[in-house]
This record gives structure tokens, C-alpha cells and sequence, in this order.
């Protein structure tokens, strides 16, 4: 974990500095972002952009271009839901839809009040026990609607 004590662009920097010798350091530094701050701040882009000779579209383009890259903080809790094959045959679309309406937001999006973060998942590794949704650390199998229902109200 960076230090609380840098600035923004301090701790864009320190990250930068560990990943400058790989290979196509930016895809290495964008993961170590998403890991230490949550999400790409739109303002680490022109950091990014000067640290690593990149132009700025093209380190927004690799930004947008992968879902995985949240530009706004998570909300404190993510609900992922798997939609792969396995868990689709049995009610995984159903339970992304019912999520939604829940919640009254989109995959990707957060609650207004910051508690829930929606998102989608291809496998979770528990494909014989699906529909398979994950809450924060947590994986639960076999979910039905009541249950997510329940899942839901508890992260809120
Ligand atoms: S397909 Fe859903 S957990 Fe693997």
C-alpha cells in the first residue's frame, strides 16, 4: 500500500517506478492502480501519459478500452454476478436483471449512495454450484432471487 502521506501524482509516480522495466508497462501500471486506488482517476492519465512517452489518448484509449478499469471509485461494497455459460444456463441473466432493478443501477455503476458497486463476471470458479454471485470477499452458490434480494439489502 503507498503512503497516505504522497501527493496524487506522487503515488502515480511511485507505481510507475516499480513497473518501468516491464514490458508494456502500462497494462502493469493500470492493475497496480486499480489495486492500491480502486479506480484510474481521469488526472493519472496525463501523469501516465508524460512518465511512460505515451500520448494521452493513447493511455485514455487502453483505459476505456478495458472494462476491468474503473475510472470512478467502487462503492464499498461490489456485488458480482457470473454470466458465463455455466451459471447462465441456470438464471445468471436473470439475477443481473433483478440486480438491477434492485439497485436502480447498471453493470458497472454505483449506487447513489456509494454502498454498491454492480458488477458482471465470467466464472468465478464455482460452476457446478451456479447461479454463482460474489459480495465483497464472498462467494455464494445456487442463488436464487430471494437470496440475492437478501444479498443485496446486506450490502446496502
Ligand atoms: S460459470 Fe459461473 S462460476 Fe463458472
Amino acid at each position: 500500500m503507498t503512503s497516505p502521506a504522497l501527493s496524487f501524482a506522487d503515488q502515480v509516480r511511485s507505481v510507475v517506478a516499480r513497473h518501468r522495466d516491464d514490458r508494456g508497462a502500462l497494462l502493469p501500471v493500470l492493475h497496480s492502480l486499480m489495486e492500491e486506488l480502486g479506480h484510474i482517476d481521469p488526472a493519472a492519465i496525463p501523469i501516465l501519459a508524460d512518465e511512460l512517452n505515451l500520448s494521452r489518448a493513447d493511455v485514455h484509449g487502453v483505459v476505456t478500452f478495458y472494462h476491468d478499469f474503473r475510472q470512478t471509485p467502487p462503492g464499498r461494497t461490489k456485488v458480482r454476478i457470473c454470466r458465463a455459460e455455466a451459471c447462465q444456463a441456470v438464471g445468471g441473466d436473470e439475477l443481473v436483471e433483478r440486480a438491477k432493478s434492485r439497485t436502480g443501477v447498471g453493470l458497472g455503476e454505483t449506487t447513489p449512495d456509494g454502498a454498491i458497486t454492480l458488477e458482471q463476471v465470467f466464472c468465478l470458479g464455482n460452476c457446478a454450484l451456479g447461479p454463482s454471485v460474489q459480495v465483497g470477499d464472498r462467494l455464494y452458490g445456487r442463488v436464487g432471487a430471494q437470496q440475492l434480494d437478501r444479498l443485496l439489502e446486506g450490502a446496502a
